[in-house]
């Protein structure tokens, strides 16, 4: 899709496992002196998709093509950027370093950026940043009445304050305390009338998808009408999607990831940015 959109030719890159698990990669197109960009999600197996994009990226150069470009709808590791507790790795440093290894430019759409404000803070390669925020805006305007934007936590804002100011909706953003991976707490930090009202929450990452049901359950004791989330990656580890039915929150996402509530296609956004 993206290529087609771009006006450039495609190939496969053949993945495969030897009996022991490894990767084997190949390429079947001719690379030489070409700008090869490789498309990778990050999803399923974040770890397999790692390794399969340096063995890609180091044969693509081996090749003779003439740039290595990354495209990564989603990006993973970024949200490890500090170190939380004593001893861990800070992955979200280590891992951009790996990749500025063997990427001359590495293309990202909502990365979740945090502590540090810009790409060019994480990457010493090129870096492009793009965003689904305008398409799921006009998703939102398009399909849901007179909403009102929900962020669920401080990292939130980026992504709830703009699609709110583009839609003209009123927004809020509230106060999250992770305790861990799996369990959080969602709290208000000033009262507001919800009665009945369609509520979208709005970020970047559904992961477990606790943070959403935690803030469903929230805007629910506050007499919210029908709940939505909007989210750009939508990864739903662990059953999340299937927690977010049962707490009534209608999801809708892009399809950064490849999933059942993929409505909002992003190929568009990296086709005309590589263009
Ligand atoms: C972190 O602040 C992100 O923006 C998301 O809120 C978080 O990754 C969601 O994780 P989970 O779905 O596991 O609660």
């Amino acid at each position: 899709m993206i290529a087609k959109k771009a006006k450039a030719s495609h190939t496969d890159l053949v993945v495969d496992k030897f009996p022991d698990d490894e990767l084997r990669v190949q390429f079947k197109a001719n690379l030489k002196g070409k700008n090869v960009v490789l498309v990778q999600s990050f999803y399923s197996n974040v770890s397999d998709c790692i390794i399969e994009c340096i063995l890609a990226a180091e044969t693509a150069a081996e090749l003779g093509a003439k740039k290595i470009i990354l495209a990564a709808p989603y990006f993973p590791y970024l949200r490890q950027d500090k170190r939380f507790r004593s001893g861990e790795a800070v992955s979200q440093e280590i891992i951009a370093e790996l990749f500025d290894l063997y990427f001359d430019s590495i293309y990202i759409i909502d990365p979740h950026l945090h502590r540090k404000h810009s790409l060019k803070d994480i990457f010493h390669s090129k870096t492009v940043k793009l965003t689904a925020n305008l398409l799921t805006s006009e998703y939102i305007k398009k399909h849901i009445k007179n909403p009102i934007i929900m962020g669920p936590d401080e990292e939130s804002f980026n992504w709830a304050k703009s699609v709110a100011d583009s839609i003209g909706a009123e927004s809020r953003i509230l106060k999250k305390i992770r305790y861990s991976s799996y369990h959080v707490e969602v709290k208000l930090n000033k009262y507001i009338e919800l009665k009945d009202r369609n509520v979208v929450i709005v970020d970047d990452i559904i992961s477990t998808g606790h943070t959403i049901v935690e803030t469903a359950k929230l805007l629910r004791k506050m007499g919210a009408g029908k709940i939505y989330c909007a989210c750009v990656h939508g990864i739903f580890a662990g059953g999340g999607l299937k927690k977010l039915k049962a707490a009534k929150v209608e999801v809708i996402s892009a399809n950064t990831v490849p999933n059942e509530k993929a409505k909002i296609d992003v190929s568009g956004l990296i086709a005309k940015s590589l263009r």
